[in-house]
Order: C-alpha cells, then structure tokens, then sequence
C-alpha cells in the first residue's frame, strides 16, 4: 500500500463537501498524509485524523510520499491510460501536488500533534458518536482484494459507532481491477438490518475511470451494540504496511 497525500481540496471534491458539513467535528479515517486536517484547521475547521501508522511513522510517513517519489513516478507513467487525467494535469503534477500536501501534513502532525491520532480499524480509539461525519478514502473497498469482507463488515460498523450523523467513503471501486467492490450490496443491507441506511451519489472527483461514486451511511438513527471485544489493542489488522510494493 502506498502513503497518499490527497488535498483538503481532493476531500471537499471525492466527498461532495458543502460548508454546512465542514461546520460539524470530522474524522478522516485514515488520515495518511493526507493535508486535510491542516487545511481545514487552517480554516477553523474541527478535524482529527486516525490511521494506524500514526503509532510509529508520524512526520516520517510525510517525508515517505517523498522518497517514493521517483518510485510512483514510474508506476504512474507505466499506467497512464488508466486514469482520468482532469484533476491533475499529468503525472508530474500529481507528483507535485502530492509532494506539497505530504509538507502541510507534516508540518501540521508537528504542530498540532493531537489532531493525529493513532488507532486502526476496526477498532478505534474513540467513544460512540465522538464525531458528526467520518470520512474514508482509499482504505474499504480500494483494497478490497486484500482486505477481506468480514474486515469490511467490522470497518463499516466500527466507523458508523464513532459518527453521530453520517459516514462517506470512497471510493468504491478496487484499485487494482477497478471493479466496484463485489460484497457492497451485501454490506449495505446488513447494515440497514442494524438500522444504519446507505446511499450512493456520484461526486465530482474521478481518477480511475468510473471511480466516481461515494457510500453515505446514515448513522442519526443507530445505536452502536455493546462492545464484545477490547477495541484496538485487540482487533487483528489484516493489512500490513508495505511501501514500494509493485502494484499496490
Ligand atoms: C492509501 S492511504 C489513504 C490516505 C488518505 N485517506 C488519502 O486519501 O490520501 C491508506 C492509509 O490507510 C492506513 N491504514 C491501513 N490499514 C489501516 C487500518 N486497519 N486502520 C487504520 N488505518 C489503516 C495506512 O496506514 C495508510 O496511511
């Protein structure tokens, strides 16, 4: 798995974002190295970040995406017809954009160190409700193929406990067969059996082609069952961290 860096700017675009939303406490689960909590406490915006590399790689898994550079360069480069080239320009651009959001990432996670926390799905350091809307982005279903469906089962219901209001993820689709998640109906009917409704909408955000949609939970109405496990000192995590790992 590679460290991302996406922009406040990627996350308003791939979660179809209003200002009403940004108005409400958020969880971006996993953070990465990712500058959304540092733009958006720029803005006065309540964020926190939880991904489980915060344990050990805090501002190091900023200056990864970094030294990757070169590495996702030529991965991308070998692959450029498989993506939609309108959000960044080309290859080099993204390597810039990326490069520039992984520096706000760090500079943040340094100066304002409790707004990255360490924890891993799918069990969170976190009490019921703590948050208005959790946002996930290219974790659940991207590595679908790696993770397995009960792992995704437990995520969903661990995300939907900490949200008071709403859940998005995206996207949908794995990122290495770019076929959407083959258990989603499943899931989301599971989930409407413990009375968290879904949707789907289409966001204005595309880089693999037909990676454009996004999954809305509704959590207003759900009451997380009592936990049976310990929480993140118990939860086995299925994937482990690779860095410069061909295709991933
Ligand atoms: C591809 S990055 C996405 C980061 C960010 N959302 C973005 O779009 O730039 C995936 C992240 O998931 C984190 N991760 C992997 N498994 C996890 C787990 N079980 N719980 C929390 N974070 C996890 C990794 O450490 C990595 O930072």
């Amino acid at each position: 798995m590679l460290v991302s860096a996406r922009s406040f700017a990627e996350y308003r675009a791939m979660f179809a974002l209003d200002d009403r939303d940004l108005e409400q406490r958020v969880l971006d689960c996993p953070g990465g190295a990712a500058s959304f909590v540092a733009e958006a406490g720029r803005r006065g915006i309540d964020a926190v970040a939880v991904d489980r590399q915060y344990a050990e790689n805090r501002e190091e898994l900023g200056l990864l995406v970094e030294r990757e550079t070169a590495f996702k360069r030529e991965l991308l480069v070998r692959q450029t017809e498989g993506y939609v080239w309108s959000w960044y320009a080309d290859v080099d651009d993204l390597i810039r954009q990326w490069t520039a959001n992984a520096r706000a990432f760090r500079a943040d996670i340094a100066a304002r160190p409790h707004r990255y926390v360490a924890g891993s799905l799918p069990g969170l350091p976190f009490a019921d409700d703590s948050f208005d809307l959790v946002l996930s982005s290219h974790l659940l279903f991207s590595y679908g193929g790696r993770l397995g469906e009960e792992f995704h089962r437990a995520a969903l219901a661990e995300l939907a406990r900490v949200a008071r209001r709403e859940v998005r993820i995206f996207p949908l689709v794995a990122h290495d067969t770019g076929e959407r998640y083959a258990g989603l109906d499943r899931l989301r009917e599971e989930l409407a059996a413990l009375g968290v409704p879904s949707r789907t909408e289409r966001v204005a955000y595309e880089f693999r082609p037909e990676e454009n949609e996004m999954l809305v939970l509704s959590t207003a109405g759900h009451r997380a069952p009592a936990r049976t496990a310990p929480g993140p000192a118990g939860a086995v995590d299925p994937v482990r961290w690779r860095h410069r790992e061909a295709g991933a």
